[in-house]
């Protein structure tokens, strides 16, 4: 069962949830994939509530969000199995099905196709209005050379802002 809620009742919730790990979900078809982020935030932003999500080019949420600009984000509440956020926060989409592997309770959402997970019941939907790469020069140094270190191939796995719309946002129930 899922009860309507207000996202911005539940923004201490987020907050503090964000340095252990909350989910986010994307959906391309068939294929449903969530991730583990610990870096975002909810607020306005061109008078609409936003939250904003910050996601390395390398992941396969990245590749999905590109191609289908929705999202959820699910947020514990009570309990909840830290080999979710663990597992969510380590294996790719790519190599894996998570929710399979992990038994996952896929929930419908009410305004788009992406899915929310009933393990981690607090449920934000999210339509990408605005996406913004990292300018990583306007970054300071120390914080440069510890997060985009530069790899054998050059690249540095830069950050991306994606900036969900919240067009919906429930409690999943028994
Ligand atoms: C606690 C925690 C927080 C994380 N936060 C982020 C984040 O905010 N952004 C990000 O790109 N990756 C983050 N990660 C790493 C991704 O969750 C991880 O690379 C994941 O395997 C990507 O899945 P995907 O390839 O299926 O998208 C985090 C991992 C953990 C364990």
């Amino acid at each position: 069962m899922k009860r309507e809620i207000n996202a911005f009742d539940y923004a201490g919730d987020i907050c503090k949830a964000l340095p252990k790990g909350i989910l986010l979900t994307t959906k391309r078809g068939d294929e449903v994939n969530t991730m583990t982020i610990g870096w975002g935030h909810i607020g306005i932003e061109w008078g609409r509530p936003i939250f904003v999500a910050y996601i390395r080019d390398s992941r396969h949420t990245r590749e999905m969000l590109d191609e289908t600009n929705e999202f959820t984000v699910n947020i514990p509440y009570g309990n909840v199995d830290n080999h979710i956020l663990g597992y969510c926060g380590t294996k790719s989409g790519k190599d894996v099905n998570k929710i399979q592997d992990l038994g996952l309770t896929l929930v419908d959402s009410d305004h788009i196709s992406v899915p929310g997970i009933k393990e981690l019941p607090i449920t934000i939907e999210c339509k990408v209005i605005y996406k913004l790469k990292q300018e990583v020069s306007a970054i300071p140094e120390g914080i440069q050379s510890r997060y985009y270190p530069v790899d054998a191939q050059g690249n540095q796995d830069f950050h991306y802002a994606y900036y969900g719309e919240i067009v919906g946002a429930y409690m999943i129930e028994e």
